[in-house]
């Protein structure tokens, strides 16, 4: 019997590193992402996300590594790493090390988060990208972050298991998934759903985006007012990742009252989940019910984004 509870690779696609506003200051610091130990270090306002072991003995770049000129410098014999990852000078040696290279990482920033291109061949550029979608009159108004003991597609698939929502999050009736339309890497759904206020129950329309694996955004409206929730599901290691959430307003007064509910019940929710997701296996031909069709197809799209190494 295996040991693994889901039988698929770490996902390629735009994963998040870090919010840009939690971006570290330092020149040089340490990240574990997709199962490796990674360095982000910039420059004159250049970043490059790099792999954190050097190609000379395998020093580790971010304990000890500093910045000088436009170079990363290794701690270990001084080999210095230009901003294309080169190694471009050996104190000890008349000419660089044309084989010690470091394998970078492409960057992107969108939606408040800065991005990272993973892909298990490392010769693979982006094969999409991720669409700048927050409007920057947006304004934050919460976030939270988990790491959990499973994978983004585990996550990912909770919205489209409908059952769960009245058995797990008490919601008062079965709601049906809504309108799915699926554009290679991203997936679009759209439903109504109820508002619950003092002022009684509101019609209000949920748009949620998957902008690959790992990048989500939700608009919540309510009388062409907007709550945006970013989400992202970035792999630390196989089976464990980091999920981040962020909430923004359109600037109105309408939106800014609904949002502190909107973002109270999505935290509510989602830690609702967590103990069923760090248990629960991954069943490659589930037992479903007549109208859990939804499941399938969200797997056969999600399945668009595993290769072998
Ligand atoms: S291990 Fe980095 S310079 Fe030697
Ligand atoms: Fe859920």
């Amino acid at each position: 019997m295996s040991t693994t509870r889901f039988p698929f690779p770490l996902p390629y696609g735009w994963f998040t590193v870090t919010r840009l506003d939690e971006v570290p200051l330092d020149p040089v610091s340490t990240h574990r992402l997709f199962g490796r130990d990674l360095v982000l270090w910039q420059v004159d306002g250049e970043r490059r996300l790099v792999d954190a072991h050097c190609p000379h003995l395998g020093a580790h770049l971010g304990v000890g590594g500093r910045v000088e000129g436009r170079c990363l410098v290794c701690p270990f014999h001084e080999w210095s790493y230009g901003l294309d990852g080169a190694n471009v000078a050996i104190p000890y040696a008349d000419k660089p090390n044309r084989r010690a290279r470091l394998r970078s990482y492409p960057l992107a920033e969108r939606n408040g988060s800065l991005l990272a291109w993973y892909h298990p061949d490392p010769s693979v550029a982006p094969i999409y990208e991720v669409p700048q979608l927050l409007p920057t009159e947006s304004v934050l108004v919460h976030r939270f972050d988990r790491e959990l003991g499973t994978v983004w597609q585990e996550v990912a698939e909770n919205s489209v298991d409908m059952a769960h929502f009245v058995s797990v999050h008490g919601t008062a009736q079965m709601a049906s998934v809504g309108q799915m339309t699926v554009d290679g890497p991203f997936r679009t759904v759209r439903s109504e759903q109820t508002f619950t206020s003092s002022k009684g129950d509101l019609p209000a329309i949920l748009t949620s985006r998957s902008l690959g694996a790992g990048q989500g955004y939700v608009t919540f409206e309510l009388f062409g007012h907007t709550v945006i929730a970013v989400s992202s599901t970035t792999p630390v290691e196989d089976e464990r990742c980091l999920q981040r959430f962020t909430f923004h307003t359109d600037g109105s007064d309408v939106a800014a009252k609904i949002a502190p509910a909107f973002a109270a019940e999505v935290e509510r929710q989602f830690d609702q989940d967590i103990p069923i997701w760090e248990t629960k296996a991954y069943l490659p031909v589930p037992a479903l019910a007549p109208s859990e069709k939804p499941v399938t197809e969200f797997r056969r799209w999600a399945a668009q984004f595993y290769v072998e190494a």
